[in-house]
């Protein structure tokens, strides 16, 4: 909310820290003025801000290092630097820095209301969708919880995913992607019926195909959540095989997306070393030789190759 918004200045003038304050606190937001750097920093290491403006010719500090400060205290601050025309090309090369935008000296208050408006609404969603994640996150535990065979089961196989992920030097929001993917993968469960669920023997024909309807839920229940639309595909996916002869879609090789076939893996192989009411968990080694059975089949021999290695090398 704006009134909960906090922007710091930062200005050797004090002129100019008094014209920032003007326009910002008739907006109703929180303003901090700074006229020296270890002012600044005292507030930074006391306060989270929404947005610091820092003027790029300090007397005491680089702006490079202010900037690197300012992240380093709450990474989410949106860093906008300020400059006189003489230094414009300083606050320029500042977006190489970690800088996110930048402002001319004398500046024009609508045009920075403005832009301050847009990065706090942002700021307020993006903080929505990480609550709302967080919440949806703590269902799918819960989920897990409920069975004393399965805890654990999602946390384990997000760690599995995100080792093979991080080991495919895959890029880091592809990696996020596949850690949230893989907490939620199994979310559609909570539509089963308890009674096959948690059924201890194995499962009739007519059960199996109940409990194959979990991707399909899932898919159902994370839908209205605009935030999750990039994961959806990868827990929907889950248990489609490299063969073509898995489900929902019976999707075959790269058609399946590739967070998908990397969650398969991890999943099998979680339930494979882990205690069923019907079996023991089966040793390491068993479980690796049945991955290798699976290559081409169930699984992308590739991956599987890579999860070998990573399991070998201890990094999971
Ligand atoms: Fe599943």
């Amino acid at each position: 909310m704006k009134e909960e918004a906090c922007i710091l200045i930062i200005d050797d003038e004090s002129s100019m820290l008094n014209e920032f304050e003007n326009v910002f606190t008739k907006e109703g937001y929180q303003v901090r003025k700074a006229q020296t750097w270890p002012e600044a920093y005292e507030y930074l290491k006391n306060q989270k801000f929404n947005v610091v403006i820092t003027d790029v010719d300090m007397p005491d500090v680089d702006y490079q290092q202010a900037i690197k400060e300012i992240k380093s205290a709450d990474k989410t601050t949106y860093v906008i630097t300020s400059a006189g025309y003489s230094e414009i090309d300083k606050a320029m090369e500042s977006l190489n820095h970690g800088a996110q935008n930048y402002i001319s000296k004398p500046f024009d208050p609508i045009d920075i209301i403005a832009s301050i408006r847009r990065v706090i609404e942002k700021q307020k969603l993006q903080s929505d969708n990480v609550q709302l994640f967080d919440t949806i996150k703590a269902l799918a535990l819960a989920l897990d919880a409920r069975d004393h065979y399965t805890h654990g089961h999602s946390q384990e196989v997000t760690d599995y995913a995100v080792a093979i992920a991080g080991d495919m030097d895959l890029a880091l929001e592809d990696i996020e992607r596949i850690r949230d993917a893989g907490m939620l993968h199994d979310i559609g469960k909570i539509g089963i019926r308890d009674e096959v669920l948690l059924k201890p023997g194995r499962l009739t024909e007519e059960e199996y195909t109940q409990i194959k309807k979990h991707p399909e839920i899932g898919r159902k229940i994370l839908e209205p959540v605009r935030s999750l639309a990039d994961k959806i595909p990868l827990i929907y996916h889950h248990h489609e095989r490299f063969d073509g002869h898995g489900y929902p879609e019976g999707l075959a090789g790269d058609n399946i997306p590739l967070g998908a076939r990397i969650l398969s893996v991890a999943d099998a192989y979680q339930a494979m070393t882990s205690d069923r009411p019907y079996r023991k968990a089966l040793p390491q080694e068993v479980a690796i030789s049945e991955l290798n059975k699976g290559r081409d089949k169930q699984f992308d021999s590739r991956i599987v190759d890579i999860f070998i290695d990573v399991l070998k090398k201890n990094k999971v």
